[in-house]
């Protein structure tokens, strides 16, 4: 098991030495090495048993420092960096070399975000390198909203869990890239489309994704718990017996059955959101066969938890 605690001078000089440290952001932990340092990014792909198609975002302590690792920065995107950062959105630019292919997949692009958590704001302001971090789950599972669930799964793959306490938002960020000036969005999360179109026009969405997808955090099955999700009409499938053992993840209703997670009593997209990957894990552990869901209210951060939802039950 890795050790956890709130050293930042500790958590420093091991990323200096290219070693891995989870770190917390407002998203979801991030699973962090040295941007720079082909070789520690290579430890990433590693621990998480990531295919090395699927390219990695990169953290910055503000916005001058995109100037260091991107080209041709669109004035849109600046627009969307110069509102919401720090915060929950990634924004994919031209690359400049010092990022290491490996980072992007060979992308010419590069996502790059500053999360908004005070702990890795500090060690992002204190390090000279950028920290390249994907959610510190292994591929394919719930992303982890605590250090114990990194601890968890990765805990013997890493050598330091910074902990700032459980995520706020919950639901990773959402990703938007340009194409001269029109934007287009890879992946929902945690800064509504809404808030997005406020600041910048009308973007595109652009989230399914074919064999070799733009984002592979697009990919169909994804974000999914070891037990059988399967979503549909709660009220329906709970009112006559159903015959397997059934656990139940609800929006909003209690459905006053032994195994059920409810997202948020007061029916509320933000607590839901931030207990989303909570519940799935809760449930998961049950002695129960399937977890049955239903979708939530499709606005704001609710067609993020939606899109998680989908994806997690999805035939791997
Ligand atoms: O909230 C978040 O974004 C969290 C925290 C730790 O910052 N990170 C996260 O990373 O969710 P990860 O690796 O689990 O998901 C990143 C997604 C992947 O699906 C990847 O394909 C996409 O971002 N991505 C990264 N760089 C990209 C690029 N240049 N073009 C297209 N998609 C990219
Ligand atoms: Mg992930």
């Amino acid at each position: 098991m890795a050790e956890i605690g709130k050293d930042i001078e500790r958590a420093k000089a091991l990323l200096k030495r290219g070693k891995l440290v989870a770190i917390p952001t407002e998203t979801v932990y991030g699973l962090a090495a040295n941007a720079t340092n082909a070789d520690a990014i290579a430890r990433i792909f590693e621990a998480k048993n990531r295919p090395s198609f699927d390219p990695l975002i990169v953290h910055v302590p503000d916005l001058h420092a995109v100037k260091l690792y991107a080209d041709n920065l669109p004035l849109k995107a600046l627009a969307l960096a110069s509102n919401f950062w720090p915060g929950p959105v990634t924004i994919l630019f031209k690359k400049k070399e010092i990022i290491p292919d490996i980072v992007t997949a060979g992308l010419e692009t590069v996502g790059i975000r500053c999360p908004n958590h005070p702990l890795t704001r500090e060690l992002l302001e204190e390090l000279d390198f950028p920290l390249a971090a994907p959610s510190a789950n292994p591929f394919g599972y719930i992303s982890p909203t605590t250090p114990e669930h990194v601890n968890e799964q990765l805990g013997d793959k890493i050598a330091y869990i910074l902990d700032g306490g459980p995520c706020t938002i919950g639901i990773e960020s959402t990703i938007v890239g340009f194409n001269n000036d029109q934007a287009t969005v890879y992946r929902l999360g945690g800064l509504g489309i809404e808030d997005i179109e406020k600041v910048i026009g009308s973007v595109d969405i652009m989230l399914h994704s074919s064999s070799n997808p733009k984002a592979p955090g697009q990919l169909k099955s994804h974000y999914a718990p070891s037990k059988r999700l399967v979503i549909g009409n709660l009220d329906q499938a709970l009112s006559d017996k159903p015959s397997a053992k059934v656990a139940v993840l609800s929006f909003q209703k209690d459905y006053k059955i032994p195994y059920q997670f409810i997202l948020s009593s007061t029916g509320n997209l933000t607590e839901a959101a931030k207990n989303l990957f909570l519940g799935l894990r809760t449930l998961d552990k049950m002695p129960v066969d399937i977890i049955l869901t239903d979708l939530v209210p499709d606005q704001g951060l609710g067609r993020a938890i939606n899109d998680r939802l989908k994806r997690a039950a999805a035939e791997q």
